[in-house]
């Protein structure tokens, strides 16, 4: 088994590979850890992906590595730089592939990523009940820089949103 990390940027995806995206994004597993509220329409995630994937090469302003283990597509992660050189990070492994080391792997390349496009900051945001993302920020060495509450999911339920940052050198 071989996990490669692709640099979107450089790499072709396949429909199948947006399929896969798009069935990362809408598992319910991951939807549970969502912030923001997003559509649930696996089709519409698969366009929304194909369309800013297509068009990833010339866009500056983000990063985009995947995760493909015996050729398919299990993970994924993006960085998006959001104000002077500085990224707001978010990483998704599919459920299925949770707690082999993927997310790790997936923040420590985004790191390095980061590093050489000469960004300064990592910023990433994620509720204080979820702990696999709290873990990789601490061995990643991101600090919590406060939190927040929000309301999640279509209930109004009341959650604590963490702000993590990791100062580049
Ligand atoms: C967060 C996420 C990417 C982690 O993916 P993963 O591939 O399972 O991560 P790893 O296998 O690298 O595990 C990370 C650490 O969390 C720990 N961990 C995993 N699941 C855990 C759990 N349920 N409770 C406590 N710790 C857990 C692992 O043991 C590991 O720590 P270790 O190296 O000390 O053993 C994955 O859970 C996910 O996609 N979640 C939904 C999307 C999300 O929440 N993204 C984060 C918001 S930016």
């Amino acid at each position: 088994m071989h996990l490669q990390i692709v640099d979107g940027k450089k790499y072709r995806f396949s429909d199948e590979d947006f399929l896969a995206l798009a069935e990362i994004e809408t598992h319910p597993q991951v939807v549970k850890w969502n912030i923001e509220p997003s559509t649930s329409d696996k089709m519409e995630i698969y366009h929304l992906f194909k369309k800013a994937l297509e068009s990833l090469p010339t866009e500056k302003n983000q990063i985009f590595l995947a995760a493909r283990l015996n050729d398919k597509l299990v993970g994924f992660l993006g960085i998006r730089r959001e104000r002077n050189r500085v990224g707001n990070l978010g990483v998704s492994v599919h459920p299925d592939y949770w707690k082999r080391g993927f997310g790790t792997i997936l923040v420590r390349a985004g790191i390095e990523e980061a590093r050489k496009r000469r960004l300064i900051k990592l910023e990433a945001e994620t509720l204080s009940t979820n702990r696999p993302m709290l873990r990789i920020a601490e061995k990643c060495g991101f600090k919590p820089e406060g939190a927040r509450k929000t309301t999640i999911g279509t209930e109004g339920k009341k959650a604590h949103v963490v702000k993590l940052n990791l100062i580049l050198d």
